[in-house]
């Protein structure tokens, strides 16, 4: 028997399918880590729930905050919300901040350990998880562009080719651990937590993540930029194409790869049928994001990271 009063469980199969109808209604684009709980349910993802398991209207859970199972050896999980449409005004953020207070509550090591992203600008809601004892961590902005994008330059000294599984591995991962220092998901990677992000996504084809290095020789790997296609959202959307991750070795930034390994991925993107091109990029990132606006991306969304650290009160329900 749930205990009636708590709101946290386990994402079972029973839960992951209400949720499913709550995501369909809700509409709401959600990270990647959590999509896949949902497809892949397990006791290490775990959902705060309004109303409350246990009570009549269980399993129609109309707001959820749903937590992924740890992402890597850091044991650091993802979270997105869900809120049905049918909450509005004080009955929505109220839901938002009981299932916000509730995780940190009745689960504060997975709390602690949880970066919880919300899409788009909704002061509201936002208000309403800094009630729940959430902090701002960080924000991301959405950018997309039209395919196809204009054709890629070379630059002399530098070649293209296709991702080698394992031979790549350990050079791949310090190039970039090295334009990723210091950054919250990207840094401080291993060849495994490689292998395993790569196994996770279905469909990955060595084509597409692609190597930049020094022509003639191969010596060195320079950068690289992982692209990965997505279903169309609906019946009137195409494909989207996304550049995932891109990176260039410090030491070879400013010379021209970063443009040309964002061409080249679009253009493979393209190839397999994208329309449109898209790519998340942190708003304090100036490098990157003068590079996107140069190469026609526009932003079309902004995303923020909520974070709750371990000693924070307890918040309001
Ligand atoms: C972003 C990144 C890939 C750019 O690579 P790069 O090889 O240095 O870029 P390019 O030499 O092709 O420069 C292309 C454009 O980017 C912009 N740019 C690049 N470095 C910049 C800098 N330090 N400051 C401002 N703009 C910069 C400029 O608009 C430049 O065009 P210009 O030379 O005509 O002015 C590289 O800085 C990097 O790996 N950064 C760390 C990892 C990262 O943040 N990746 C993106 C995550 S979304």
């Amino acid at each position: 028997m749930p205990c009636v009063t708590c709101r946290c469980v386990a994402l079972d199969a029973a839960v992951a399918v209400a949720l499913r109808d709550l995501a369909a209604a809700a509409d709401a684009p959600l990270d990647d880590a959590v999509e896949r709980a949902l497809a892949a349910p397990g006791p290490h993802a775990i959902v705060s729930l309004e109303p409350p398991p246990g009570t009549a209207r269980h399993p129609h859970p109309e707001v959820a905050l749903l937590v992924s199972a740890p992402r890597d050896a850091t044991g650091r999980r993802v979270a997105g919300l869900l809120v049905h449409p049918r909450r509005r005004g004080t009955s929505r953020t109220r839901g938002v901040r009981t299932v916000a207070a509730a995780l940190a509550e009745e689960a504060p090591a997975v709390a602690a350990a949880t970066t919880l992203w919300v899409a788009g600008d909704d002061p509201e809601r936002d208000v309403a998880l800094i009630e729940a004892g959430w902090q701002l961590d960080r924000e991301q902005l959405r950018l997309e562009r039209p395919l196809p994008a204009p054709e890629p330059e070379p630059v002399p000294g530098v070649r293209l080719r296709s991702y080698r599984p394992a031979i790549d591995d350990e050079a791949l991962v310090a190039v970039n651990n090295r334009a990723f220092a210091g950054h919250p998901d990207q840094g401080g990677w291993t060849p495994s937590r490689l292998a395993a992000a790569i196994a996770g996504r279905r469909g990955f084809r060595p084509a597409d993540l692609l190597v930049a290095e020094t022509e003639p020789t191969g010596r060195d790997l320079l950068g690289f930029c992982w692209t990965v296609l997505h279903p169309p959202a609906g019946p009137r959307h195409g494909p989207v194409g996304e550049i995932h991750v891109v990176g260039v070795d410090p030491a070879a930034q400013g010379r021209g790869l970063g443009r040309l390994l964002v061409l080249s991925g679009l253009a493979h993107l393209h190839s397999r049928g994208a329309t449109t091109g898209m790519l998340y990029v942190t708003t304090t990132n100036r490098p990157a994001r003068r590079l996107y606006e140069a190469l026609g991306f526009r932003p079309q969304r902004r995303d923020r990271a909520f974070v709750r650290p371990a000693n924070a009160p307890p918040g309001e329900r």
